[in-house]
């Protein structure tokens, strides 16, 4: 892809990622992604913002060829999908000063070894001027690392965010035309990386409010060109209460666990509660992440394996503490042979999430009356905590 014009001097630069399936070897990404560099000439100053993930390095460079000269890269976030190829953007321009935060300074020595001399701190709120146009820096700790920040272009009312409202599809629309599409995969995005820190994304969407920002242009994905949406969108994300809504993520071996979730999701659904089940033998990660940001409720479903949860079912819980979505109510539910301690390794595994655990229901084998009984039971409770807090 050739650089691309988005305002006056200003082109997105960077790398569609097509193929790529699986970032951090954690996090699915069915519709590829991109990573984007942004180029600003101004009547004096040229600056690169970010750079692209370096197994794609030769398409950003490629895109440099016919810039006669970079004085400035800013880095908004050390993580390698854009800083990565910052070394070899310097070693084409050496004259060029790496701008960052101070905290991502010894980052980006330690991860990529560029040299300290190479490097411009910026402190929050700082200005540049380019000539006839000014970059100012946000500090925006925690979206998602500790060092991040963006940058606000004030001449054209451009926000450059780097992973802040951006999302993993790889297209050639250079701006957003799907919303629905976008929303999805932002949330997804969101859900995966972000929902750990709500608490100062909330902050650092607090801080934006201050700027008049006709275009957000992130660092994956498309350009919002309406950009409130996206905003009103992570504010519900990171601010909102959960919804009336059980995530049902489980494992069944022999069809007895996946006898119970069938019986409770049809409980709670007469009983009022939306239900979203995951069978975590086939399902994709991403897709479980997203549900969690609603979620009020969780309840994992496990058969008891070797005395314990089911390998999947504790990857399950690992990854939700992990993720730390807003969810209020846990409890498990399963199957078991002859005895185990699966509900008491699954609680454990979840110290971050502030939930209330609700009982738990094992069955011995295939699914009794009794067992029915307790799943109904359980079923009623959710839907009552629900009410009491207020949850639709
Ligand atoms: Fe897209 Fe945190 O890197």
């Amino acid at each position: 892809m050739d650089k691309r014009r988005i305002a006056d001097r200003v082109y997105w630069m960077g790398a569609i990622d097509w193929d790529r399936r699986l970032f951090d070897s954690l996090v699915p990404l069915p519709d590829g992604t991109s990573y984007n560099a942004y180029l600003i000439a101004g009547s004096e100053k040229t600056v690169l913002l970010d750079t692209v993930d370096p197994p794609l390095a030769e398409k950003l460079m490629a895109q440099l060829t016919d810039i006669p000269r970079i004085d400035f890269v800013v880095s908004h976030h050390a993580e390698q999908d854009h800083s990565g190829t910052i070394p070899m953007v310097l070693e084409r321009f050496p004259q060029a000063k790496v701008i960052s935060t101070p905290k991502a300074k010894p980052m980006l020595i330690d991860l990529l070894k560029i040299p300290e001399s190479a490097f411009i701190t910026v402190e929050d709120g700082e200005t540049l001027s380019l000539g006839d146009k000014t970059l100012k820096f946000l500090h925006t700790p925690w979206v998602h690392w500790p060092e991040t920040m963006v940058t606000y272009l004030e001449e054209e009312r451009i926000l450059f965010s780097c992973d802040f409202f951006a999302c993993h599809i790889a297209t050639s629309d250079l701006f957003v035309i799907d919303q629905g599409r976008v929303y999805e995969a932002a949330k997804r995005f969101f859900a995966q990386i972000m929902m750990p820190f709500s608490a100062t994304i909330a902050k650092n969407l607090e801080k934006l409010q201050g700027y008049d920002i006709r275009m957000i242009a992130p660092s994956h994905g498309q350009i919002h060109d309406q950009p409130a949406w996206i905003m009103d969108a992570y504010r519900e994300w990171a601010t909102a209460p959960p919804r009336n809504l059980v995530v049902l993520p489980f494992v069944s071996m022999h069809a007895s666990t996946e006898q119970m979730v069938h019986y409770l999701a049809a409980a709670l659904v007469r009983n009022g509660v939306r239900v979203e089940r995951f069978n975590l033998a086939v399902t994709d990660t991403g897709k479980l992440a997203k549900a969690l940001v609603d979620a009020a409720t969780v309840v994992i479903g496990s058969p008891t394996v070797l005395g314990g949860p089911h390998p999947l079912a504790a990857y399950c819980a690992i990854l939700a503490n992990a993720l730390r979505p807003k969810t209020r109510f846990l409890s498990v539910i399963g199957s078991y042979g002859w005895g185990g301690r699966t509900v008491e390794t699954l609680a454990g595994l979840v110290p971050n999430l502030k939930v209330e655990v609700l009982d738990p229901v094992l069955s011995k084998g295939m699914m009794a009356e009794s067992d029915a009984q307790a799943l109904d039971k359980l079923a009623v409770a959710i839907a009552q905590k629900h009410k009491e807090h207020n949850l639709v």
